[in-house]
């Protein structure tokens, strides 16, 4: 298939190589701002067609277009692609509200034959299967959990010195809620379900976004506890209470290190990719190579209720972003 990339950062690199050594894809278009951007992402990559204009990229022969462009711009390019007749796989967090979520639910039921898919890298992780049969073998004994995730991150420094970095910024939907805490989302949506209550308390900075926060997520089985920033770093474990047994790992976003300690103490981890983009691609790969719309269809549905819970989380706080609606 042919890939056509939007954003040109070193995630793209990282998705291009990842998704070129499935065998499946092959890097052909290159969409950037600007002529010089492309040409050096085409120079660290290998040779592709290089556009600045949307239209015409997304009018030329790609197949698939990876989106990698800010968090707000999202929604908007993958129902352009849909619209073109290209698959889209789409960076987290897919949306950045309520009112995305619902165009690009309607554009993928418009055009059935195309897929989205969100790059949530770590449901892929095969530690996100593990730590999921576990909970569901011991859902009885479950009380609750503390997820995190939480770096710090270069762009801080930048946003401290005065510029404006979008990941800092309300303009397409910043902040570490959008940006690590869609990974503490994920995989307690993934691994427990839809909660019955949600709050958000984020530390919000003069920008307007949050920089750090803690979330509450409440369940028929206790509370599961999120902390996320992207103006600290922790190493304190993602934990998951069973009682006389604790499940543990590392951050939501890498879920290395998994293992019990308490009443049993085992290592649960399974050998990782060297790529931490490698699983997601080889997932792609799959599912659009062989037509798998009811795989696509799957990961689809857990896309929606982590937004959906995204939506619910920031509706607790006054963070409002400029693409959100009027
Ligand atoms: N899965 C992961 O592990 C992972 C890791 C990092 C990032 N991400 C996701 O990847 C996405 C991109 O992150 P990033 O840190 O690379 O973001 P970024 O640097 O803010 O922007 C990404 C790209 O979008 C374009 N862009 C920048 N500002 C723009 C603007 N004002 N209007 C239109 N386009 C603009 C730039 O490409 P051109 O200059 O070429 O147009 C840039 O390379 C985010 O959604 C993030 O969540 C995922």
């Amino acid at each position: 298939m042919k890939l056509g990339i939007i954003g040109t950062n070193w995630i793209t690199v990282q998705f291009v190589q990842a998704a070129e050594a499935t065998g499946a894809f092959t890097l052909a278009a290159v969409y950037s701002r600007r002529q010089e951007t492309a040409q050096h992402f085409v120079d660290e990559t290998h040779d592709a067609a290089i556009y600045t204009d949307l239209e015409a990229f997304f009018a030329s022969p790609i197949d698939v277009v990876y989106i990698a462009s800010p968090n707000g711009l999202h929604a908007g390019q993958a129902i352009a692609a849909l619209k073109a007749g290209k698959h889209a796989i789409v960076e987290k967090p897919m949306v950045t509200d309520a009112h995305q979520l619902a165009a690009l639910e309607a554009a993928q039921a418009n055009y059935p034959d195309h897929m989205v898919f969100e790059a949530a890298r770590q449901v892929y992780d095969p530690n996100f299967a593990v730590i999921k049969d576990y909970v569901a073998a011991h859902r009885s004994a479950l009380i609750g959990a503390t997820l995190t995730y939480a770096k710090y991150s270069s762009r801080y420094d930048a946003y401290l010195a005065g510029k404006d970095p979008n990941i800092f910024s309300p303009r397409f939907g910043g902040g570490a809620l959008m940006d690590l805490g869609v990974y503490s989302v994920y995989v307690a949506v993934g691994w427990f379900g839809m909660p019955q209550h949600v709050v958000y308390l984020p530390d919000v900075l003069k920008s307007g976004v949050d920089g750090s926060g803690v979330a509450s997520l409440t369940y028929d089985f206790g509370n599961v506890t999120l902390l996320m920033g992207k103006n600290y770093t922790t190493q304190a474990p993602s934990e998951i209470y069973f009682g006389k047994t604790t499940l543990a790992f590392g951050p939501t976003g890498v879920l290395d290190n998994v293992h019990t300690f308490g009443e049993t103490a085992q290592s649960l981890s399974q050998p990782q990719a060297k790529s931490p983009m490698a699983d997601e691609a080889a997932f792609f790969a799959k599912a659009l190579t062989t037509g798998d719309r009811q795989a696509a269809a799957t990961a689809f549905a857990l896309a929606k209720q982590v937004h959906t819970v995204m939506s619910d989380l920031r509706a607790t706080t006054d963070i409002r972003f400029n693409t959100d609606p009027e």
